[in-house]
């Protein structure tokens, strides 16, 4: 059955950034059957149409740098913004796999921490479906070491998209706990 993957690029940089260059070498890895799309955050922003895009896609990439121990900022209001899809058939069980760029330190926790947040917002992570990919690895991996198995490398990225596209096919009823649907803007604070 082909699939249709949608890959969330939530760099500041767009299409212009490291992460771009990440995702470009990403298509490799799918088979001919796949239907891809990509989306750079910086510039597109939500509403019907990406929402439409997320309800259709049979899983999502998640592509961000670290930017000061955090994911980019265009991510963050992604999470925000899609807080409506929360528990919703649009992400319910829906698999996603991420992938975290750095220089050196920050990344394990990014990815750590953004997976735990697409998970609670109701998408199923695949096991071994994320990594963080540095430039210290990079520079790293270009010697040789006993050590190197250790390392995430760049070609790991294809066993994370194999297990993201087996995942497309589990079939399982997720129940959910119940969200509060009212405005999560509202005010709480009253004195
Ligand atoms: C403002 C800024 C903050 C950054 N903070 C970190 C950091 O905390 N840790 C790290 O290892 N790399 C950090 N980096 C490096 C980026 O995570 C890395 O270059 C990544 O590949 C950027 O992807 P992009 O070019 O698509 O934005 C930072 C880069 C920028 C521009």
């Amino acid at each position: 059955m082909s699939h249709k993957i949608l890959i969330l690029n939530g760099s500041p940089s767009g299409d212009k950034g490291n992460c771009a260059v990440f995702i470009g070498n990403l298509f490799k890895f799918f088979e001919k059957n796949v239907e891809l799309e990509v989306v750079h955050l910086n510039r597109t922003s939500y509403g019907p149409a990406l929402r439409k895009k997320i309800a259709a896609a049979s899983a999502i990439v998640f592509v961000t740098g670290t930017y000061w121990d955090s994911w980019g900022s265009p991510m963050q209001k992604l999470l925000e913004q899609m807080t409506e899809l929360e528990a919703t058939p649009a992400i319910l069980g829906k698999p996603c796999a991420v992938f975290v760029l750095m220089h050196s330190v920050g990344g394990k926790s990014v990815l750590s921490r953004l997976q735990g947040v697409l998970s609670t917002m109701g998408f199923l992570i695949p096991p071994m479906s994320g990594m963080v990919y540095s430039l210290v690895s990079d520079i790293a991996l270009k010697g040789k070491s006993s050590h190197a198995k250790d390392f995430w490398h760049i070609d790991d990225a294809e066993l994370i998209i194999d297990n993201l596209v087996k995942a497309c096919d589990l079939q399982v009823n997720w129940t959910t706990w119940p969200v509060d649907k009212s405005d999560p803007k509202r005010k709480w604070l009253k004195f």
